[in-house]
């Protein structure tokens, strides 16, 4: 068996070790496995691909990012051309990288990635590559998972950013404000505000009102506490009010952000409270990832070349209550993973006396 694999969308702590969890499982077998750079692109211009043996992934497990490189950009259904001209085209060459594929002899690719990419490879699927995915995402937003890589990794990054923010918001009577990822989803903020003391968690799946974030700022100035600690996701958004945005770009797709700022601003101008904020980005996605997840990683990689074995083509692999199964991309696709309203752990957070803004 020749096996091709790629990595697509943003990269999430743990993709290392999924890839070498495929290879050392695939050479077992006596199979070759070939990595596809940046997304499709090593398909599209075939330079980009590399024979990766168990010698290229020995002390991969513990890096961060991904050896083959990834791209957010570039769905070969929709690809950007530039024409000579100057103008640009939206062009469908995914025949391009079926007979790409073909001509190179694999006999199957394993797809990492996101909502994104495992929605291309349903397509890729549809025409003819067989393919097995392997959710990958910090935003925990894939349904018919109960877990992604990355997110582990995410979540301790910015518990530990929260931690420290508690030492320097306390010594000045500050609130601090911290936003982080998440896109439409509150998984990162619910986890890592309950484990990291929050006073205050906006989450898209809450709609909030800023006069109750506030209101809850003053009890904790009459309790005593003159500092707080509010932890935005990115994707938050108040009572009929829409999500913030930095960039739409051509393809449709958005860049969230921007909300930590204005809900530091309304704090500040509402409570007279000096108010700071911070975005904590890409540190969220990189470094190491942490055992849970490299554990998780490897398993879904070497689960992904026994769904090759068995021929379960077109499925997707997934993590249901401590066992891996093999789960159709498209039921995997067609639904996001919100935080559900009636979760333990919006309970517990509720219990705790955090405040969500409702
Ligand atoms: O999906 C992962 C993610 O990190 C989101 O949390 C975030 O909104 C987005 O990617 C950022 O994308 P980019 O790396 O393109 O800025």
């Amino acid at each position: 068996m020749k096996i091709a694999m790629n990595t697509g969308g943003g990269d999430a702590p743990g993709l290392n070790a999924v890839i070498r969890g495929v290879v050392l499982a695939a050479s077992q077998k006596g199979w070759e496995v070939f990595g596809i750079k940046y997304g499709y692109q090593g398909l599209i211009d075939t330079k980009q691909i590399i024979r990766l043996t168990p010698e290229v992934v020995w002390d991969i497990t513990n890096l961060g990012g991904t050896i083959l490189g990834t791209a957010s950009k570039g769905n070969p259904f929709k690809y950007l051309v530039r024409n000579s001209d100057g103008t640009v085209a939206e062009t469908d060459i995914s025949d391009k990288v079926v007979s790409n594929f073909k001509a190179l002899n694999f006999d199957a690719l394993i797809a990492i990635g996101g909502d994104g990419s495992l929605r291309i490879a349903s397509e890729f699927m549809k025409k003819g590559i067989p393919i097995i995915g392997i959710p990958k995402t910090i935003d925990n937003d894939i349904s018919a998972t109960s877990v992604t890589f990355g997110f582990n990794t995410a979540v301790n990054t910015a518990t530990e950013a929260i931690d420290r923010l508690h030492t320097t918001a306390k010594s000045h009577d500050r609130v601090m404000v911290v936003e982080v990822m998440g896109r439409n989803t509150g998984w990162i903020a619910l986890h890592s505000g309950v484990s990291g003391s929050a006073d205050v968690i906006l989450i898209p799946e809450i709609p909030f009102d800023i006069e109750k974030v506030c209101n809850k700022i003053r009890q904790l100035e009459l309790i005593g506490q003159n500092y707080a600690i509010v932890v935005v996701a990115e994707g938050a958004k108040p009572v009929g009010g829409d999500i913030t945005i930095i960039e739409k770009r051509s393809d449709g797709v958005v860049r969230l952000g921007g909300i930590g700022k204005k809900v530091a601003e309304e704090i500040a101008s509402r409570t007279g409270k000096e108010t700071r904020d911070m975005v904590l980005g890409h540190l969220q996605r990189g470094g190491a990832p942490t055992t849970f997840d490299r554990l998780l990683s490897l398993r879904f990689g070497a689960a992904a070349v026994r769904f090759i074995a068995e021929g379960k083509f077109g499925t997707m692999v997934a993590l249901h209550s401590s066992k891996i199964h093999a789960v159709p991309i498209d039921e995997a696709i067609g639904k996001m993973n919100t935080v559900p309203l009636d979760s333990d752990i919006i309970l517990t957070a509720r219990s705790l006396g955090i405040s969500f803004g409702n």
